[in-house]
């Protein structure tokens, strides 16, 4: 007796930042947010998850390595599915899972050397393999309860529910939704640039608790963010990339003004990280037309936008600045990618 399932999602880049909990427990955000799906077929989290009465005990796989305890928030997860699953109206046959211990393996296609955060392909994917078994929904379904899974695991994890342009909204936290989808706008363009593989020095769950405790910044942009999501859907429904990079930057930097805001401050940007955001707005500068647009996570990290037909350009640029980025393992340190379904 054994069932089990399958599913993968990939991670998302954050275009307008989450950054701030009204409830932490919740995972109930200040801000609505906004951000970008990559591909699965390029960079994804795939999970299996099985249920048996042999299981002795739940058990959690990561990268093929029997983990020693689950982690906390995947055990919330675990918990969670089982008291709504237990609430619900059900058959026998169904109250009999509620006893099976639970195997979830996870691996990842991208190297954790990648400055891709892994937490929302991972807690997406656990979310939608754990509400696809308990709920008994067809593979892939996002039901409020996966929804509710996918967000108290991470909070940006409920946005790689969905691909494409996805919005999370700070009114609803219950809801995110695919705005458009990637085909939206095919010649739009993703590269990772790693300047610093090593974990960040602070969670962003540490920080934004200190963020929300200690900056006034802070409270002044949480009133630009609703304008700045409308604007965002504007450029992208008119594939406007001049607007898309300026609100997309802005939004980097001010949300990186407000961790330096933060007391005692967070600094998760580099020397090489400034030195880049120089190069962009000059490039673009000498340029004559936005070609280049950045932003970044809680990590030194670039995610750089742009289009199809300045690519190979921009690359080359990136090879004479930036060589040891592009020297060895090219394909491992930048990536390229077209954007999920
Ligand atoms: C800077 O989703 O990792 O990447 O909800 O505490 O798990 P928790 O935080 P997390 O925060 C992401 C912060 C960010 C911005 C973003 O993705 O919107």
């Amino acid at each position: 007796q054994k069932r089990s399932v399958s599913c993968r999602t990939a991670p998302n880049i954050a275009l307008i930042k989450y950054w701030g909990k009204r409830n932490d427990e919740l995972i109930i955000p200040e801000n609505s947010s906004y951000s970008i799906t990559l591909s699965e077929d390029d960079l994804c989290t795939h999970t299996t998850i099985s249920m048996s009465p042999e299981y002795k005990c739940d058990t959690f796989y990561y990268e093929n390595v029997k983990q020693k305890e689950i982690p906390k928030r995947m055990q919330h997860l675990l918990d969670e599915i089982r008291r709504r699953t237990s609430k619900r109206k059900l058959d026998n046959d169904h109250f009999s899972y509620l006893n099976w211990s639970v195997e979830i393996h996870s691996h990842n296609t991208f190297p954790s050397s990648s400055g891709l955060a892994s937490s929302a392909s991972a807690y997406s994917s656990i979310a939608i393999g754990l509400s696809t078994l308990f709920e008994d929904t067809e593979d892939g379904t996002i039901t409020p309860t996966c929804s509710y899974l996918a967000r108290i695991g991470s909070g940006s994890a409920i946005r790689s529910l969905y691909g494409g342009f996805v919005q999370w909204y700070h009114k609803d936290p219950a809801l995110s939704e695919c705005m458009y989808p990637a085909e939206q706008w095919p010649e739009l363009r993703i590269v990772i640039l790693v300047f610093n593989s090593k974990t960040k020095p602070i969670s962003s769950t540490d920080a934004m608790k200190r963020t929300t405790q200690t900056s006034s910044l802070y409270k002044e942009r949480l009133k630009t963010i609703d304008e700045k999501i409308e604007q965002l859907n504007l450029a992208i429904k008119k594939r406007d990339f001049e607007n898309f990079s300026n609100i997309v930057m802005r939004d980097s930097n001010q949300f990186h003004a407000v961790c330096m805001d933060t007391y005692p401050p967070v600094m998760y940007l580099n020397d090489q990280s400034k030195h880049f955001i120089q190069l962009v707005h000059e490039y673009n500068n000498a340029s004559k037309i936005t070609k280049v647009a950045y932003t970044f996570d809680a990590g030194p990290n670039p995610f750089c936008f742009i289009l199809q037909q300045h690519l190979d350009e921009f690359l080359d640029l990136i090879k004479y600045f930036y060589p040891a980025q592009t020297q060895h393992r090219f394909h491992d340190q930048i990536k390229t990618m077209k954007l999920n379904r």
